[in-house]
């Protein structure tokens, strides 16, 4: 098989590993990639919002899978129009990627299919917001509709907070993102994302795990794509995984079965674990960022062969092994992040923090310039140790953090502490 991967963060860099890995894979082409992936496959400098160009590049080098990393191309259809040119890919439709696309279709989705969520309602206008917010009180949370690159979220606890957000979404500050929103019950709990493997008609759980997407330590500062992670959730059980993929999951796939668009590819559930049982937060449509970095080293089995079985709608298939040892990624930033960073400083230490056992560095925002990698983007690596226990791969991801030499980075201090300290 000849294996296209598209995306360029952090996730890709470790889908790229373990696509490499799979003994079906003969090629593997990642556009456009960053200097991790590169150890992997070839890059290749593409626009991937350029579906034709997408498409030519497959077929100049016999690519017969593709693996779309990221959500913003398969929102914009790419599986669809790969699809049309007999390009088999993994990922959803467009129609199916709406979950990920559309908060308010997917709100609209659990309502209708008895999927627990938090109470809501749709605006478009202002005046209309605001009487709901008075009608409702605070605390409440403001969403953008559409894909807002983790801006499109106000977790308001004043009426000023959220007129604010109201007045700046629908006014335009997330562009088309914010054109429509939606209001929200605030829920509470402990949060933990959940990953189903789905062939449009089964889901195949396919692992789970808890982020912090707050800048610094103890959860302070503003949110972020992820500063770190950990696997296994701490939160979820057995029996709390079954109730996830009986009144969350299945049924999820059973209505979007129904209306005629099957979802294909992986279903990440943001889940509020609340006293009354997990909640939906919010569905994407794709791995995780950097939940990717702790499932993926933990997997077992081959990744590739599972994508193609999703894709052939032949789940059953497939037998995720998992190891026992869990994981912990921390994520080493450029400061300023998530505001404007400075890139261009240089990063030294890669090689020995990769040599400490059971230690993984993934590339983000990197790039390589006269042999050295220097640093390109707001997140820039992350750091993933596994170990017997989850305080040992802490540990091990720490040791690999220490050994990078990079000073013009910043990182939390306390990933995977919140399931530690609870014991
Ligand atoms: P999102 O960008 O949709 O992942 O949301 C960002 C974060 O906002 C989530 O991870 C939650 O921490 C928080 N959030 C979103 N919706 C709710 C809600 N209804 N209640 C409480 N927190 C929420
Ligand atoms: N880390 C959150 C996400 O990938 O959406």
């Amino acid at each position: 098989m000849r294996v296209l991967l598209i995306g360029s963060g952090g996730r890709e860099h470790a889908l790229a590993r373990s696509l490499a890995a799979s003994p079906l894979c003969e090629a593997l082409y990642i556009a456009p990639g960053n200097p991790g992936t590169a150890r992997h496959g070839t890059n290749l400098a593409l626009d991937i919002s350029d579906h034709p160009a997408v498409i030519a590049a497959c077929r100049a080098r016999a690519v017969d899978f593709v693996v779309v990393g990221p959500e913003a191309p398969l929102v914009a259809g790419l599986v669809d129009d790969l699809a049309a040119a007999g390009i088999r890919a993994f990922g959803p439709s467009r129609a199916a990627a709406q979950l990920e696309g559309s908060k308010s279709f997917t709100k609209e989705l659990a309502r209708d299919l008895g999927v627990p969520t938090a109470a809501f309602r749709r605006f478009t206008e202002a005046v209309a917001a605001k009487a709901y917010l008075r009608e409702r009180g605070v605390p409440i949370v403001v969403k953008a509709d559409g894909l807002a690159a983790g801006k499109g979220v106000v977790v308001a606890d004043t009426v000023a907070e959220a007129e604010s957000a109201i007045d700046a979404m629908l006014g335009g500050a997330l562009g088309r993102a914010g054109a429509e929103i939606v209001l929200e019950e605030r829920l509470v709990g402990r949060e933990a994302s959940f990953f189903a493997l789905c062939d449009g008609a089964h889901a195949l759980p396919f692992g789970t795990a808890e982020d912090h997407k707050r800048a610094f330590d103890g959860d302070g500062g503003p949110n972020t794509g992820g500063m770190g992670a950990f696997s296994p959730a701490s939160v979820l059980d057995p029996a709390l995984e079954e109730e996830v993929l009986d009144r969350i999951i299945r049924p999820t796939l059973g209505g979007m079965l129904a209306r005629g668009a099957p979802f294909v590819g992986i279903l990440y559930a943001g889940l509020m674990i609340t006293a009354e049982g997990p909640q939906l937060i919010e569905y994407n449509v794709r791995f995780g960022d950097p939940e990717a970095q702790v499932l993926l080293p933990r997997l077992r089995t081959d990744l590739l062969a599972a994508m193609i079985a999703a894709t052939d709608g032949v789940l059953d298939e497939v037998r995720p092994d998992w190891s026992d040892f869990p994981a912990v990624a921390v994520v080493l930033a450029s400061r300023g992040y998530p505001g404007p960073v400075e890139t261009g400083s240089v990063i030294g230490g890669l090689d020995a923090a990769e040599a400490l056992d059971h230690v993984t560095v993934f590339q983000a925002g990197t790039a390589e310039r006269g042999g050295e990698i220097v640093a390109a983007g707001g997140r820039v690596l992350a750091v993933t140790g596994l170990g017997p226990s989850l305080a040992e791969a802490r540990a091990r991801a720490y040791e690999g953090v220490a050994r990078i030499d990079w000073p013009e980075s910043f990182h939390r201090r306390d990933i995977a502490s919140r399931a530690l300290d609870a014991g």
